[in-house]
């Protein structure tokens, strides 16, 4: 962990330190940033400390390890949830916890697949649907930026799009994300990927990870325009991975027929079905 990086829990760490009280521990080895590195903490009568001198009473650690859908960030001797009402999108995000990598929640709906899979497990899926990721990558929703940072192991660069800066915000506090703000071949770019996407060169990118929220809260990212540029800036021979959702889902089956058939419209040579990647993969 980066020593400028806040102490962030869940109930995952929560749950372990009530139950190293029940065992009279005075001390326990605890994540100060949700499983990826440990640190020593001391348990006291009133509550546990940190190495790095944040405090929290057992009261407080009591309420996280109830909470499944915040995780929190320790600030001296107070906790707070990591949530923000987006303005400019007028939703709330926040970080959700899970017992590996956390996701993202907008406006209630989860950003990640979390049911019998991680959102890590999940984007190496995505990830996988189209290797060998390599080239320049275009990552229309940046979200937490897991397919950005795992785009950039094999790419040559990758460019991620986000639309509202409040999901920035909460990237920017979970430690999973953190390469997002580091990688040297990451560039990032606030904006509409509707938008954006208009401004980039015919050819440009020899991959594409188009991980939209649901239909329900971005259908034009569904469009036969937005397909349709797309297919314009991405390379011949080039491949594009598309989250749609659970294939076997009622909803999701409905928009994967119509995405499908958009695709095709919009110049795709093939266009296949990849229901382990909860998607399709399109090639040029
Ligand atoms: C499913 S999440 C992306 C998850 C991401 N691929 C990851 O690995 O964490 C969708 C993201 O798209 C963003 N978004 C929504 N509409 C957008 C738009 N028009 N342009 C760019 N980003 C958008 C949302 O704010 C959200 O952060």
């Amino acid at each position: 962990m980066q020593l400028t990086q806040p102490i962030i829990l869940s109930y995952v760490q929560a749950e372990s330190l009530l139950k190293a009280k029940q065992q009279g521990k005075a001390f326990i080895e605890i994540s100060p940033d949700l499983g990826l590195s440990t640190v020593l903490a001391t348990l006291t009568s009133e509550g546990i400390s940190f190495p790095s001198g944040e405090r929290l009473d057992w009261q407080g650690l009591g309420k996280m390890s109830k909470s499944e859908v915040n995780c929190f960030i320790l600030e001296g001797d107070t906790y707070r949830p990591i949530q923000v009402f987006s303005e400019y999108t007028n939703r709330v995000c926040s970080l959700m916890p899970t017992r590996g990598a956390p996701s993202m929640l907008i406006a209630g709906f989860v950003m990640h697949r979390i049911k019998d899979i991680d959102p890590m497990q999940d984007t190496l899926r995505k990830i996988a649907a189209i290797s060998p990721v390599a080239g320049r990558v275009l990552d229309t929703a940046t979200g937490l930026g897991y397919t950005a940072i795992k785009a950039a192991k094999t790419a040559d660069e990758v460019v991620t799009i986000e639309l509202d800066p409040g999901a920035q915000e909460i990237a920017r506090l979970n430690p999973w994300s953190q390469e997002l703000f580091h990688s040297p071949k990451i560039q990032q770019i606030m904006g509409d990927a509707y938008e954006v996407v208009q401004t980039f060169e015919d050819g440009s990118f020899a991959r594409i990870i188009h991980d939209p929220p649901t239909f329900s809260l971005a259908g034009e990212l569904y469009s036969g325009v937005f397909y349709q540029q797309l297919f314009r800036v991405l390379k011949r021979g080039g491949r594009l991975y598309h989250y749609i959702g659970d294939p076997n889902s009622k909803a999701s089956g409905g928009v994967t027929k119509g995405a499908l058939k958009r695709m095709q419209e919009a110049g795709f040579a093939r266009v296949v079905r990849k229901p382990e990647a909860f998607g399709v993969v399109a090639y040029k």
